[in-house]
């Protein structure tokens, strides 16, 4: 019965591949749609790695990689909802230079702690302004596209000097709705998002103070990756203030 079966199977999985049917399901997700949590559960997720990095039970660069292996399970279209994107979308206008930043409040779900230890907001951009060059210190950020086009560059924030940091080039590609990225003081510290369609929004999970023993305060610092360059690929980028990073890359 069970070989019979399993026969069965093989054959009618030749004949899918045959037909070219698999592609086809793959393609329009239908697979993974089974397998993706309930946003609600997928949040409780968050809560649990990001509380794990605080607590020291992940290293930054291991909470990284979990971060985004549960960003690519989101259902997209659950999570734009749940962040009242669309509400977003006519409230907020989009400012001429830089990104607008709204905050979402997630008290409506049920059962989730009423601390949840990461903050959260949305950014949106125009087409041509970006989300400017910067990096931060101690702090943990996870990106996910939520709807439009974006080019994404990130790098590697090699050494901190008083008036710039080496930086090493690491992503530089289109980001479309699903695509993400994540940071920490270790791994592509630095990030930059330009829109490239009429409009565009991210989704943004950070956490602070992750490591008692990083100095400084995670605030946005702001450089020209358009230095010196460096052998190896690297590149003496000065830092600069918010107004003039604005003026050149909002
Ligand atoms: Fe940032």
């Amino acid at each position: 019965m069970t070989a019979s079966r399993r026969q069965f199977s093989a054959q009618a999985l030749g004949s899918l591949v045959a037909y070219g049917l698999i592609e086809t399901l793959w393609s329009r997700d239908l697979f993974a749609e089974s397998v993706k949590p309930t946003i609600a559960a997928w949040l409780k997720d968050l809560i649990e790695i990001s509380k794990d990095l605080k607590g020291r039970k992940l290293t930054d660069l291991e909470f990284q990689k979990k971060m985004e292996a549960l960003y690519r399970t989101v259902d997209l279209k659950s999570l734009v909802e749940l962040v009242k994107l669309d509400d977003i979308e006519k409230k907020v206008k989009l400012p001429d230079s830089g990104a607008s930043s709204s905050g979402i409040d997630l008290k409506q779900i049920e059962g989730l702690p009423a601390d949840i230890g990461f903050g959260r907001q949305i950014f949106g951009c125009k087409k041509g302004r970006s989300i400017v060059p910067h990096g931060h210190s101690n702090m943990c950020t996870g990106f996910i596209i939520l709807k439009g086009k974006w080019e994404g560059k990130h790098y590697d924030r090699v050494e901190t000097q008083k008036e710039h940091f080496i930086i090493k080039p690491t992503i530089d590609k289109a980001f479309e709705p699903g695509d993400l990225s994540t940071i920490s003081d270790h791994k592509d510290n630095i990030h930059w998002f330009k829109a490239v369609s009429e409009t565009a929004y991210i989704f943004n999970v950070h956490i602070i103070g992750y490591d008692p023993k990083i100095e400084g305060n995670s605030g946005r610092m702001y450089l020209d990756p358009d230095g010196e360059k460096l052998d190896g690929g690297l590149i003496r980028a000065p830092r600069i203030s918010s107004e003039a990073c604005h003026k050149k890359y909002g």
